[in-house]
């Protein structure tokens, strides 16, 4: 499969680190040395499936595709107001869509989790046109209180269209299941049986645990993806990190050996977008004119679970 449109949408609310200092313990210096963002942009008056509904667009049209043409959507979300149905679904109505809908929740690496599925369907023949929305909204899982947390995240969504083709060239999923370093917990409707507490927990996270985690886990699959390509670290034109830490992409990147400049950003004004962070980067250097034909682009993501993934992409 080929990777053949893009597209991103971004709630309108950007909320700077000078916002938090407002009405949390904490300043633009601690947040921007720690983690490199500046800003980010927070769902208000917007819906979340709005956001999906608007990339998906973008990137159909980019795509040149129609609805129509499209045979599996895969949605990749962690929350969202509806428990069911899926995001997928609510997004396939908004656009017109009539092909079967999967949503997963493989939180930060669920763009990648989603490539790997989709490749599967590809190869057995399943499938010609699919369209992976990745829309998420990580602020409305945080405590707004808790300064370790709430001001590493921000919203958004990002597609794209993938079709029968020769340019995703290996992808490797993988899991180190712990799910005590990142959780949150959203009591379920109370019944006359259930007897246990259930009490709402935001989002809880073991930070320097989690970030030792990133680091380890990118390096070797990145390093599996190349290998299983026959390539080395610097055959890798750009490396398309999650973009969950500045300090995060920069420990891989010194760890790999790559210059600077094959590293693309956006966490400055984006901060953590979950599974939406990868697509997100994609489209915006795609509109920017960064990528050229035969280029090969790495992708690397990981997160709750703790779930980890890597794509080798040739533009
Ligand atoms: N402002 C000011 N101080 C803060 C703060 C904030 N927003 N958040 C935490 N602190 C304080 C802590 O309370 C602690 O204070 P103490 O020493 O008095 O206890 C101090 O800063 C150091 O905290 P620590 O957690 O050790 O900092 P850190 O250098 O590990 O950075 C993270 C914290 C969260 C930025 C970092 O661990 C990280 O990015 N981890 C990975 C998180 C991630 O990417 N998760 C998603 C993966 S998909």
């Amino acid at each position: 499969m080929k990777i053949i449109g893009t597209g991103s949408a971004l709630p309108k609310k950007v909320v700077t680190n000078g916002d938090l200092e407002s009405f949390l313990d904490t300043t633009d210096d601690w947040i921007v040395s720690r983690t490199g963002i500046h800003s980010r942009h927070v769902i208000s008056d917007e819906r979340l499936e709005d956001l999906g509904r608007d990339a998906a667009l973008k990137a159909l049209a980019d795509a040149g595709q129609k609805p129509e043409d499209i045979d599996l959507l895969l949605c990749s979300n962690v929350v969202n107001e509806y428990m069911t149905p899926g995001l997928g679904c609510i997004i396939a109505a908004a656009i017109g869509l009539h092909c079967p809908c999967i949503d997963i929740n493989c939180a930060c690496p669920g763009f990648i989790y989603a490539l790997d599925i989709a490749d599967s369907y590809f190869k057995v023949g399943k499938v010609k046109n699919v369209l992976v929305v990745c829309a998420e909204e990580p602020s409305r899982m945080t405590s707004w209180q808790d300064r370790a947390t709430c001001v590493l995240f921000g919203d958004g969504a990002g597609a794209v269209v993938l079709s029968e083709g020769e340019g995703v060239r290996s992808v490797r999923i993988g899991a180190r299941p712990d799910p005590d370093k990142i959780w949150q917990f959203r009591p379920l409707e109370p019944t006359p049986f259930v007897t246990k507490t259930e009490t709402g927990v935001p989002l809880q996270m073991q930070g320097r645990e989690v970030f030792r985690f990133a680091v380890t886990a990118s390096v070797e699959d990145i390093k599996a993806v190349l290998a299983e390509a026959g390539l080395g670290v610097q055959d890798v034109d750009y490396y398309m990190i999650h973009q969950a830490n500045l300090r995060i992409v920069e420990g891989i990147r010194t760890r790999l050996g790559v210059p600077e400049d094959k590293f693309p950003t956006n966490i400055a004004d984006h901060g953590n977008s979950s599974s939406a962070s990868c697509p997100i980067l994609l489209d915006e250097c795609k509109r920017k004119g960064l990528f050229k034909p035969g280029d090969k682009l790495v992708f690397s993501a990981f997160g709750a679970g703790l779930l980890t993934a890597a794509a080798l992409v040739e533009w």
